[in-house]
């Protein structure tokens, strides 16, 4: 049985698809939470026929990434992605889209086949069970007239599911929108509050122990277990790098912190994320 979602009305009308070596395959969970990904929708990296599909995530990768300044070059969807780890989404055929759509996803009339909308990237950080998510994106705030909302959140929970992932390392920015998503699952443990190795220095490295009650949440089953957090400290406001460095400081001087729940966008738009000081180990 298919665990519900907060938009089953759209996961119905999608398919999942997920792009994996064929000879990992027996790795992944290919019905994750009774989602099945019919057989036609595994889509083999190393076969030629797949480069249209790619194409399609490409463009999904630059109508959301695009904008945030951080796209994908193409060798890393087959390096990094999908020959070494998974990309696991959601999908429309072409022929369910409206003409005017078809020509915002550059698909040419003639176009057959899968449009990816949705896809969650990652890769082995630590075999088997603790993988790297370095991609999450969904139109549904580039197309809100698809009525996808929730997308992410449950692309993302589906697929950690698939991945049989049991620990999810990430990075992203004090000041990303994806932290609303990631926090549904569950406190994110922080291993870096700012990251000069990153393209963007105040980006965050965070932890999260995957849970079937933060699945469940963060996809909006209606019957999820509820998720113990702890109460929040203080706050990192997105534009205070200065507070970003001392947090780091006292990371690498040994402290742990978690991030406790979803940032709070003040009325200047910046976002303030709540973070609690948690017992050094
Ligand atoms: C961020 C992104 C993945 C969200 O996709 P989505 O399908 O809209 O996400 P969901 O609907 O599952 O959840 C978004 C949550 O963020 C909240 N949110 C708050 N402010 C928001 C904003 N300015 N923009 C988007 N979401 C916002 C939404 O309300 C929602 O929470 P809710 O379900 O409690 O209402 C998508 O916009 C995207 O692809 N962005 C560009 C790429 C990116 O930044 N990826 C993440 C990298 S770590």
């Amino acid at each position: 049985m298919k665990t519900p979602t907060r938009n089953d009305e759209a996961i119905q009308l999608l398919e999942p698809f997920l792009a994996a070596d064929p000879r990992h395959l027996a790795a992944f969970d290919t019905s994750p939470m009774g989602h099945e990904i019919p057989l036609a929708n595994l889509i083999d990296p190393t076969r030629a026929a797949s480069s249209e599909f790619f194409d399609r995530l490409g463009v999904l990768d630059g109508l959301t990434f695009g904008p945030e300044g951080m796209p994908m070059p193409r060798w890393l969807f087959y390096e990094a992605s999908a020959f070494t780890g998974g990309i696991f989404g959601f999908a429309f055929r072409v022929e369910t889209l409206p003409a005017d759509l078809r020509v915002r996803l550059r698909l040419a009339d003639d176009a057959t086949g899968l449009v990816p909308v949705a896809m969650y990237i990652a890769i082995p950080a630590d075999p088997p069970r603790v993988w790297y998510g370095h991609n999450l994106a969904s139109l549904n705030r580039v197309l809100p007239e698809l009525k996808l909302a929730g997308l992410a959140s449950i692309t993302k929970a589906l697929g950690l599911r698939c991945f049989r992932c049991e620990e999810q390392i990430g990075a992203t920015q004090w000041d990303s929108t994806a932290l609303h998503v990631h926090t549904k699952f569950g406190p994110l443990g922080l291993l870096t509050a700012w990251t000069p190795a990153h393209a963007f220095t105040h980006s965050l490295t965070y932890r999260l122990p995957v849970a079937e009650a933060g699945l469940r949440s963060a996809m909006g089953d209606p019957d999820a277990p509820p998720i113990d957090r702890p109460e929040p400290e203080f706050e990192i406001a997105a534009d205070d790098h200065d507070a970003m460095r001392e947090l780091q400081r006292r990371i690498e001087a040994g402290e742990r912190f978690v991030i406790t729940g979803p940032p709070r966008v003040d009325v200047n738009r910046v976002q303030h994320t709540p973070v609690a000081v948690m017992p050094s180990a």
